[in-house]
């Protein structure tokens, strides 16, 4: 079946998770040296909270958890002070999109294919992210895992999508910088590609992704072919 829905995931795959850091390390001498750490830590610490909030059944919006995140990474980095943390919140909300995402996003329309990001991130958050990316008008959805009130890879979340556009899975390339994701998509039917942005291993999972690319510039070739 020929793939007409290509779905992505948000924050790492579209945005600039570490621009929030990066950006606020321009500005601030302080974070000259340690911004890499904090950023990596403030997305670890995000994701580990996701998946314990979903397996203890204590679900919290992304902002809340995106914010307590901050606060371990900000004290990890023996870094205290109100008004940075004001400051990456306030960038998280604006980040940047990778370069790449227009053009790709724009060439998907052009093929006609439906096209959405499926995220943890709440409907605010996303919103944010999409009209600072000027990417709206690209996007048929935009969907959040606060319509099922857990994270992913909770299949809940992934079925957003097949109820959304009222198609089957196999219908459905979905997008991932996260390699957990991208897995546990394939576990759900999707067709599922891996933007290994990083470089890194392939997550020890049950399921794996059919493709690996480094980026988002081939993902309207692989729509096409899928
Ligand atoms: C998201 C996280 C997982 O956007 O990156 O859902």
């Amino acid at each position: 079946m020929a793939v007409s829905v290509c779905v992505f995931d948000a924050y790492g795959t579209l945005f600039d998770v570490n621009a929030a850091a990066r950006e606020a390390a321009r500005e601030d001498a302080t974070l000259a040296e340690c911004w890499p750490r904090l950023a990596a830590d403030w997305r670890a610490k995000q994701l580990q909270y996701t998946w314990i909030r979903a397996l203890a059944g204590a679900h919290a919006d992304f902002w809340q958890v995106t914010t307590e995140a901050l606060d371990w990474a900000m004290e990890a980095s023996g870094l205290e002070d109100r008004d940075l943390r004001e400051r990456l919140l306030a960038l998280y909300r604006e980040l940047a999109a990778y370069p790449e995402v227009p053009a790709m996003l724009a060439a998907l329309k052009q093929a006609g294919m439906a096209t959405a990001i499926l995220s943890n991130g709440s409907p605010g958050m996303l919103e944010g992210a999409v009209k600072s990316a000027g990417i709206g008008d690209f996007l048929d959805d935009v969907l959040s895992v606060e319509a099922v009130g857990i994270f992913k890879p909770a299949p809940a979340v992934y079925a957003l999508v097949t109820q959304a556009f009222s198609c089957t899975p196999e219908a459905v390339l979905f997008v991932s910088s996260n390699g957990w994701d991208a897995a546990a998509a394939k576990g759900f039917g999707f067709r599922s590609a891996w933007a290994n942005r990083a470089g890194e291993p392939a997550d020890r999972l049950p399921w794996k992704p059919d493709r690996i690319l480094p980026d988002l510039r081939a993902v309207p070739e692989l729509a096409a072919e899928a």
